[in-house]
């Protein structure tokens, strides 16, 4: 299973060249490596008009044959799950390859219990417990199309997802543990199920123990639920291109949309990835710090690491509770040999005391990665020293919820790294750097946006229900091309630095945010006429956001105002999208045709009035002194 990861510099340039130039026989090999029911008929089928992408056409497997079953013999007694929960003083629960497999059946079997069939869709809201794991997997087994929708987000937004699926399950908590918090999960479902008419069953695991409120005829305990229930589930057959999951994603307009992944195509592109990114090897303790509700977590936590038979952490906590070395106590405590987190995680701990990790030995740490946002340099080398003692490779990886997998990155002590750089494509990977009237920059030293001139197995193959917004959001701005949405530099030696998004999204501690999606829960505010929020950088977070607010009449007192907008914020979307910055304004920068110039905005909220740049063709320039003056 291991004859496709890559060992040397050399060879990589050798995969690399020949996944250029005969990609399907480069993927097929790989492919050919997974345990298919039935072989495919067509490799590869692509165009980026409409977009139609197929990959292994004709294809049937179950991804969680591959995950589970296919280990079974020669790893049924290895650790496949960890589970370290929020408390370091509750005990840790650990699942071997068996153990596995039963649970998700067992799982499985409870949803076919409960009405699931082939196809349909099932929304989980869960807190980063086990049996999460299970309910991802245990979809996959019997075909149902999984939506994880992250427990951080608000009951509206979850109505939003949910309806937009049209999920006719849900699977949830009583409640969640973060740090010394509790958050009762349950509730905020029950919320949002109110105006989720498609909905027809919950099942709900015990993780507080609190008395919530079932209702009946939908509600169900899963600890009921499973009583007697056999361990034994036959995987359906599905097709390579049957949908496997929806996930949520912002973009630059409108509402999240649902990105659907593929069976086929998704399994390859994560297996491969994973084991020759982070160089994976049969013997290593492998922790994603990731949330499953993120694609971070599907692919790199779950499936990939799952797909190479690797053991996997799962960590309900956070990276400061009860104490800033929480992070460094777990490797330790688990000999964790690669470890893949957050530019956000690194930076908030290297505010910390520089004990907090020194008194840890983390001497079982051999790689170490990045994903999310741009790594600044000084966290890198924070990380690269203190926790990596300078000893271990640190992976920037690039990609996106609709890549599937990692995309730009370095191979760990195969190919160089370099600072804030994500590097190297992957093989099969084909980046191009365009100018804005989409013509390639060949030579390098320059800057550009990052599109992809060529399909890879884990590509979006479209947004759910709605189609035509794939093509608009990814495949239009530049013909034959996928864009990003990012701007890139190329450095002298062909290595690939992420600069950030270049469209109206924002990068808020790793988490994607529409500028569009954030106004419109503002605009909710029954004091609020107008708003326009821009990204600005943040020491923490990356990019804070930052709010301009016009509102109906002069609030008596903007402390309240500004506490009342948050306010709807966190309930249209929740806590993570809050606005770090208010600035309440009586207009805002608008061209005479009614464009609101960010470009202005933008320039403000990063507290660099100095030069705006041409502002005649506004229709009201003295606004911009106005809102320079109470920039904040
Ligand atoms: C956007 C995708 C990929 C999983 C987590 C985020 C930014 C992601 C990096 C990196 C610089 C990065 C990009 C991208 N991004 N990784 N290593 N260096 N920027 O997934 O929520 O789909 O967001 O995150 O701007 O477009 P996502």
């Amino acid at each position: 299973m291991n004859n496709f990861q890559i060992k040397t510099f050399e060879q990589y340039q050798q995969v690399y060249k020949r996944s250029v130039e005969d990609p399907e026989g480069f993927w097929g090999d790989i492919a050919s490596t997974f345990t298919w029911r039935k072989k495919w008929n067509t490799t590869l089928e692509w165009n980026f008009e409409e977009p139609d992408v197929k990959w292994f056409k004709g294809g049937k497997l179950n991804i969680t044959e591959n995950c589970l079953d296919r280990h079974l013999k020669t790893r049924g007694n290895k650790l496949a799950l960890i589970w370290e929960p929020n408390d370091p003083k509750e005990r840790f629960v650990r699942f071997t390859y068996r153990e596995l497999h039963e649970r998700v059946c067992q799982f499985a079997n409870v949803l076919k219990k409960n009405g699931v069939q082939k196809g349909d869709r099932v929304c989980i809201y869960m807190p980063m417990i086990p049996e999460l794991a299970f309910a991802v997997l245990a979809c996959a087994r019997i075909g149902a199309i999984h939506s994880v929708i992250f427990a951080g987000f608000s009951a509206v937004a979850m109505a939003d997802r949910i309806n937009d699926a049209g999920a006719k399950m849900v699977l949830t908590s009583d409640g969640l543990n973060r740090g010394s918090k509790q958050i009762p999960v349950k509730r905020v479902v029950d919320e949002a199920l109110e105006s989720c008419p498609s909905v027809e069953k919950v099942i709900v695991v015990e993780r507080l123990g609190w008395a919530v409120n079932m209702v009946e005829g939908r509600d169900v305990w899963y600890h009921d639920e499973v009583q007697g229930v056999s361990k034994e589930c036959p995987a359906e057959e599905m097709d390579a291109e049957d949908m496997l999951f929806i996930l949520y994603t912002s973009g630059s307009t409108g509402k999240p949309k649902g990105v659907v992944h593929t069976c086929g195509g998704y399994m390859v592109y994560a297996q491969y990835t994973f084991m020759n990114v982070f160089q994976y090897e049969e013997s290593d303790v492998y922790w994603c710090t990731a949330d499953i509700g993120w694609i971070t977590g599907h692919t790199y936590l779950l499936y990939g690491p799952l797909l190479s038979g690797a053991t996997t952490l799962m960590f309900e906590g956070v990276p400061t509770y009860p104490d800033m070395g929480r992070f460094w106590q777990v490797c330790d405590k688990f000999g964790v040999s690669i470890f893949y987190t957050a530019p956000t995680a690194i930076r908030s701990l290297m505010s910390g005391d520089i004990d907090d990790v020194l008194s840890y030995s983390l001497d079982s740490l051999k790689v170490l990665g990045s994903v999310g946002e741009p790594i600044n340099e000084e966290a890198w080398h924070w990380y690269h020293t203190h926790v990596g003692k300078e000893r271990c490779p640190l992976v920037d990886t690039w990609w996106q919820t609709e890549t599937g997998g990692i995309m730009i990155s370095s191979l760990a002590n195969v190919t160089p790294t370099k600072p804030a750089h994500a590097a190297f494509p992957l093989p099969g990977i084909q980046p191009i750097l365009v100018n804005s009237d989409g013509t390639e920059i060949t030579e390098n030293e320059v800057e550009g946006h990052l599109c992809m001139k060529f399909p890879w197995p884990g590509i979006i193959r479209t947004t759910y229900g709605d189609h035509e917004r794939c093509r608009l959001s990814y495949f239009s701005t530049y013909k034959g091309l996928y864009f990003t949405g990012d701007g890139a530099k190329r450095d002298e030696n062909g290595l690939y630095r992420i600069i950030g998004r270049v469209d109206d999204v924002i990068n808020v501690s790793g988490h994607r945010f529409g500028t569009a999606e954030i106004e419109e829960a503002i605009n909710h505010n029954q004091h609020v006429v107008e708003s326009a929020v821009v990204g600005y950088p943040h020491d923490l977070k990356g990019q804070g956001i930052y709010a301009f607010v016009i509102c109906k009449e002069k609030p008596e007192r903007e402390d309240y105002l500004r506490a009342e907008i948050i306010e709807t914020v966190v309930e249209k979307i929740g806590k993570i999208a809050k606005p770090d910055k208010i600035q309440i304004v009586s207009g805002l920068p608008k061209t005479r045709s009614g464009k609101i110039m960010r470009r202005i905005l933008r320039k403000v909220a990063e507290g660099d009035t100095s030069n705006l740049g041409d502002t005649t063709t506004l229709l009201d320039p003295d606004v911009v002194d106005e809102i320079k003056a109470g920039a904040l």
